[in-house]
């Protein structure tokens, strides 16, 4: 697969076969994505893989606390987004709401139907290996951001090993277990989740494209012409 293929083809992807990822390709995406840039070489990412027992054991502590509750309105130890939303921010993610639960057959006004699909986010959709990433609580916006290039580049392999990927901010607000779970210090602060596995790519949540703006929305050239 080349890199044209390997970014074109990843996907956010909503729903895992049953079906266990090789342990040493799990640690060969871990160490290759480590190959992403950052600035000043910082290499600002801590990485916390899970899988097995540990997995189920996270997601076990997840259910009990969400049970009976709406985990939408935990607090992430950073502000995931703004508190209100403007252009062109705002219809991009109302689309891309109308894309997720249509696919999903999950009606506008169904509040449990999307608090369902919420919650599966704890489930990591069903994949069996799934990685924490977290960043020092001291370094700001550069380094935030090189998080994202790591990310980014492991999601990029795995699809050279055929493997799908999904991100997963909805688990910061998961913080507390998380970090009693992993042992993880306390100047380390949880960005996200990142859910790995072989695709399922007959269920309807992985059956959709997102779209993306023109780059006339988003880029200014200067002497293409
Ligand atoms: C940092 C980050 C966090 C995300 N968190 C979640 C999440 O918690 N749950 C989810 O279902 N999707 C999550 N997504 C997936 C986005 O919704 C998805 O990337 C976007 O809609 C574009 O779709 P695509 O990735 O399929 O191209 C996240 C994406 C990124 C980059």
């Amino acid at each position: 697969m080349d890199v044209f293929e390997a970014v074109e083809s990843r996907i956010a992807c909503r729903w895992f076969l049953d079906k266990p990822i090789e342990p040493a390709i799990v640690r060969d995406l871990v160490e290759r994505a480590a190959r992403a840039a950052s600035g000043g070489n910082l290499q600002p990412w801590h990485v916390y893989a899970v899988t097995g027992a540990p997995l189920a054991e996270i997601k076990r502590q997840v259910a009990e606390q969400i049970d009976g509750h709406d985990p939408r309105g935990d607090e992430a130890e950073y502000p995931i987004y703004p508190k209100a939303m403007w252009e062109p921010y705002k219809s991009r993610r109302e689309q891309h709401g109308v894309q997720l639960y249509g696919a999903l057959g999950v009606a506008r006004d169904d509040a449990a139907g999307r608090l369902a699909q919420y919650k599966r986010n704890f489930e990591f959709f069903n994949a069996p290996v799934a990685l924490f990433v977290a960043i020092d609580r001291k370094l700001g916006p550069g380094q935030w951001a090189d998080l994202g290039g790591y990310i980014h580049a492991l999601m990029f392999l795995a699809r050279s090993y055929g493997l799908d990927t999904c991100p997963q901010e909805s688990w910061a607000r998961m913080h507390a277990i998380v970090r009693q779970f992993a042992n993880m210090p306390a100047e380390q602060m949880l960005f996200c989740a990142v859910a790995i596995g072989y695709g399922d790519h007959s269920h309807p949540a992985n059956s959709f494209r997102s779209p993306r703006a023109a780059p006339a929305e988003f880029c200014t050239f200067f002497g293409f012409d």
